[in-house]
């Protein structure tokens, strides 16, 4: 039997999303610095939906930006293109919305694909509790062991003492107790107060000032961080963490455990995954963009699970 070629058999196939997430930012660069968290929000979301549908995919949304009856684009469901969906697709118009709303570093637009079928279906989940680590601890630390025990193993994996392990933290309340169990452990954080996207990418590139992620974040940007960590050769973990009563009830309904620890194949299930970011402000992924009269100058970085092949796409363009 022969299989029919999908659009992940395209060569030009991972050049032509960067289209995606370039309209993402440029929409979103009117709004940096402008405290407008939602307006900025808005525009990516509506560029990145139009630029989806320009590229002539199917695909269907896995999640995004929430459910139908609170996102209006993007949500979970969503389907873009005429026919059958081939493809799968986690979308962050904008990750570190305050970061460009405030005008400071580390903002950009990312999006994640993978064939029809290999993305778990977190349904209404919110929050994922996460742990990215770097290509030598692969294999060597578990999730569900406490800090100090996965701090020795960590250490010991990258032959380090544990004084010398940063672990990136998103500096929430609810990491509070987990901050104090690092420090008493004797390593310390990275503690920052968005984008854990940028947290993760860090923990697995080599020669970066971070050596993990622990902690709680938002879930499509679990489902993305998968991804390009199986991209870069790392190691992620990811257990829903509804916060509060209602998401804890929606997530229980939906079937899904809070106790259960799955890790990034899970997740994913097919190597023939594809992230793709273009930066809105510099960051540790892409370099920001810039606008010159009528001239975006962008920078999109793409990764491919499959073989850990990474395209770095500077591009100049004219915009209306
Ligand atoms: P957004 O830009 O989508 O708001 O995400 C920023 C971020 O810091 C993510 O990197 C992180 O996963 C999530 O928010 C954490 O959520 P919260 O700010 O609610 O703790």
């Amino acid at each position: 039997m022969t299989t029919r070629p999908g659009p992940f058999d395209r060569a030009d196939f991972p050049f032509a999303l960067r289209l995606v997430t370039e309209a993402a930012a440029v929409a979103a660069h009117r709004w940096v610095g402008r405290s407008r968290k939602e307006d900025g929000d808005g525009a990516a979301v509506e560029a990145m939906r139009k630029a989806l549908s320009e590229i002539n995919i199917n695909a269907v949304v896995m999640i995004g930006e929430g459910e139908k009856d609170h996102a209006p684009l993007l949500y979970r469901g969503e389907r873009i293109g005429q026919g059958e969906p081939e493809i799968e697709i986690a979308v962050d118009p904008i990750e570190g919305t305050t970061n460009m709303a405030n005008g400071v570093d580390n903002s950009m637009a990312v999006m994640a694909l993978a064939p029809r079928g290999a993305m778990f279906d977190l349904g209404p989940s919110f929050y994922m509790d996460k742990l990215v680590l770097p290509p030598p601890a692969k294999g060597k630390v578990d999730p569900t062991w406490p800090v100090k025990k996965k701090l020795e193993a960590l250490a010991a994996a990258l032959n380090k003492p544990v004084s010398e392990l940063r672990i990136f933290v998103l500096n929430r309340k609810r990491h509070h107790a987990m901050i104090a169990e690092i420090h008493a452990a004797g390593a310390r954080t990275v503690l920052q107060e968005n984008g854990d996207v940028a947290g993760a990418f860090m923990a697995v590139q080599k020669g970066s000032t971070v050596d993990a992620l622990f902690g709680t974040g938002g879930s499509p940007e679990g489902i993305i961080t998968a991804i390009f960590v199986r991209a870069m050769g790392g190691e992620f973990f990811g257990r829903v963490d509804p916060q509060g009563d209602e998401e804890a009830q929606k997530v229980k309904a939906f079937g899904l455990d809070s106790g259960k620890w799955m890790s990034g194949t899970e997740l994913v299930k097919s190597d023939d995954a594809v992230f793709v970011a273009t930066g809105i402000n510099s960051g540790p992924v892409c370099r920001g963009i810039a606008i010159e009269k009528n001239t975006a100058y962008t920078h999109s970085v793409i990764l491919m699970a499959k073989n850990g092949a990474r395209y770095d796409i500077s591009s100049r363009f004219p915009i209306a």
